[in-house]
């Protein structure tokens, strides 16, 4: 643990750097931030009685609702789903990446977690990001074959579906679709299409990106153009053949380490090998009569929200209008906290060992709140709690219900859209840059702007910290909401505002995902809102004290809510192509 003061030293470091922010992202996600919200009355969820598959694009969605259609439980679906994402949706969904599932099993009589993310190879050294100046270089974590983290994907859905599918459908079955998807291509439309055009330049830097994403004449595909990748089905059609060995075992894993190699990277086959998904024990926590299950280290995300949940509770959120100066101040000032503490404490478990107890704990939720003035905003270096705690760490998100009572809450990645850009020659699997999500040096910032410290230094082995923040919230141990999102560091704020806003607010879903969002991490010390707040909010907001600055960039929190009236669905209006498949 490093002191106070050292900590100061190195957040102002850290400060210069955020300036820097995802170069190639911030023109596109800066667009994306500007997005105005429908008036209320214009909202509407979609309703579905039987199963429900709510994801970012559609086809994908619609091939996760067949099979629930065809008698699939929620983790057959969602299996079904993420392949198939790989294919329709390379922006974010992957085999070349990492993420979490959160399982509400009533089958199994359990809630899990599948840690599915990446892990840096064998041969990282803390000190892989730094530049010959000893100081973070940006290049390397970002835009280098450096930044490939071992992906994950693979293991974590076939892991699910060998535990926790219904056992009606083989891993061939449910990666056929994505199959010939892959092989005899789609047409490109919605949020690829607006993509993939900015993004191009950075993929087309390697001659086995450029060849699948652009056109005859080298320029990017564009919306109505067909996405073929005949190598991808190859690789889709070996782990349908092998199982997860397919992937991490013979001539693909050789293609990626030689692809990877060629571009400067260091991974190797012991390092593909060697992956493994592994089972956790959710975060679980309370908010307001409701259990809240969300993802445990090395995500960030469910020890955060829960930290912001206890928070709140003491407070009389439901007397404050929602989206009111006085509400918002509430959210604002708790997020300061918990993100203080992500900064501070988090990583992954198998190399640190963070006070989560104490994080999610009622009793340092009331000391934290105890700080909380609500004239005025706290400063950041007194956000961070005076005295540690004492105890013995772009991306897309779908939510899946069925009409067994299971739930799915999926949120994978590659990091930046597209991740670091490289398909590696002759597999069709687009790679990505998770190892940006560790922290170069104490006090430096991701991409995110996300501060971190010595628990999240890059090691062999480890897996960077996150923020994704799949989460479930029951009722008498049944789901009512399952929600999460993409957005990096935005992600655990935005889930946080939606159930705040269907909790204590009484939203429907759909309202309460299209309301516009906020968001504070701490550092940098500023507020990021969406277009839709009045201006006498704002105004008031500012005169408590905060720096409010817009816009906020892009999140996208495909939720299901499961009500008296049947599955409500609610595809985030932000972004194209978002759907709820329902029947
Ligand atoms: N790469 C974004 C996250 O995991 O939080």
């Amino acid at each position: 643990m490093i002191s106070f003061a050292a900590e100061r030293r190195w957040i102002a470091a850290g400060i210069v750097l955020v300036v820097a922010w995802c170069g190639p992202c911030a023109a596109q996600e800066q667009r994306r931030g500007f997005y105005t919200p429908p008036s209320a009355d214009a909202i509407h969820a979609v309703v579905a009685e039987h199963g429900m598959v709510v994801a970012q694009e559609k086809i994908a969605a619609r091939i996760g609702a067949d099979v629930l259609r065809r008698g699939g439980n929620a983790v057959d679906a969602a299996v079904a789903t993420g392949f198939a994402m790989a294919v329709t949706y390379p922006r974010a969904g992957n085999i070349g990446g990492g993420g979490f599932m959160v399982i509400h099993s009533r089958e199994h009589a359990e809630d899990v977690a599948i840690d599915y993310r990446e892990t840096a190879p064998a041969a990282t050294t803390p000190g892989m990001f730094l530049g010959a100046d000893g100081k973070p270089d940006i290049a390397k974590s970002r835009d280098s074959a450096l930044s490939i983290g071992v992906p994950g994907t693979v293991a974590g859905l076939t892991l699910a579906l060998e535990k926790y599918g219904s056992g009606k459908f083989t891993l061939a079955a449910l990666l056929q679709p994505a199959i010939d998807l892959a092989r005899d291509g789609f047409v490109l439309t919605d949020d690829g299409a607006d993509t993939l055009p900015d993004w191009h330049r950075r993929l087309a830097r390697w001659p086995a990106s450029a060849k699948i994403f652009s056109r005859p004449d080298g320029t990017s595909l564009r919306e109505g153009d067909r996405l073929v990748q005949t190598d991808l089905a190859a690789t889709l059609s070996a782990i349908a053949e092998q199982g997860p060995r397919g992937f991490y075992e013979g001539p693909v894993p050789e293609k990626l380490v030689k692809a990877i190699g060629d571009a400067g990277g260091i991974m190797t086959s012991d390092d593909l090998k060697s992956y493994q998904a592994v089972i956790r024990a959710p975060v679980r926590g309370s908010y307001r009569g409701y259990d809240i299950v969300s993802m445990p280290q090395p995500s960030s995300g469910g020890v955060v929200l829960l930290e912001t949940l206890n928070i709140l509770e003491g407070f009389p959120m439901h007397e404050m209008k929602q989206g009111s100066a006085p509400s918002l101040h509430l959210l604002i000032e708790a997020m300061k906290r918990a993100y203080a503490d992500r900064a501070r404490y988090l990583g992954d478990p198998a190399f640190i060992s963070a006070p989560v107890a104490t994080l999610i704990s009622k009793d340092y939720a009331a000391k934290q709140r105890a700080g909380i003035d609500p004239d005025h905003a706290t400063p950041w270096t007194d956000a961070l709690s005076a005295t540690p705690p004492h105890e013995g760490s772009n991306t897309t998100h779908f939510s899946v219900v069925d009409s067994m009572g299971n739930a799915v809450s999926n949120t994978y990645t590659l990091n930046f859209s597209y991740g670091v850009g490289l398909v590696a020659d002759g597999t069709g699997v687009l790679l990505n840059n998770e190892l940006d999500d560790f922290t170069a040096a104490p006090g430096a910032s991701n991409a995110f702007g996300l501060v971190g410290f010595e628990a999240n230094l890059p090691g062999p082995g480890k897996r960077p910290l996150s923020s994704m923040a799949p989460t479930i919230v029951l009722k008498d141990n049944k789901p009512v909401l399952v929600t999460g999102s993409p957005g990096g560091s935005r992600i655990i704020s935005t889930v946080l505002q939606v159930i705040v806003n269907v909790l204590d607010y009484s939203m429907n879903v759909a309202a309460a995902v299209d309301a516009p969002r906020l968001h504070h991490q701490w550092l940098p010390d500023e507020v990021r809102i969406e277009r839709g707040f009045a201006d006498d909010t704002i105004a008031e907001l500012k005169a408590k004290g905060h720096h409010v600055v817009e816009p906020l960039g892009q999140t996208s929190a495909n939720s299901i809510a499961v009500t008296d009236y049947g599955l409500l669905g609610a595809p985030d209006p932000r972004s194209r192509g978002a759907e709820a498949a329902g029947q």
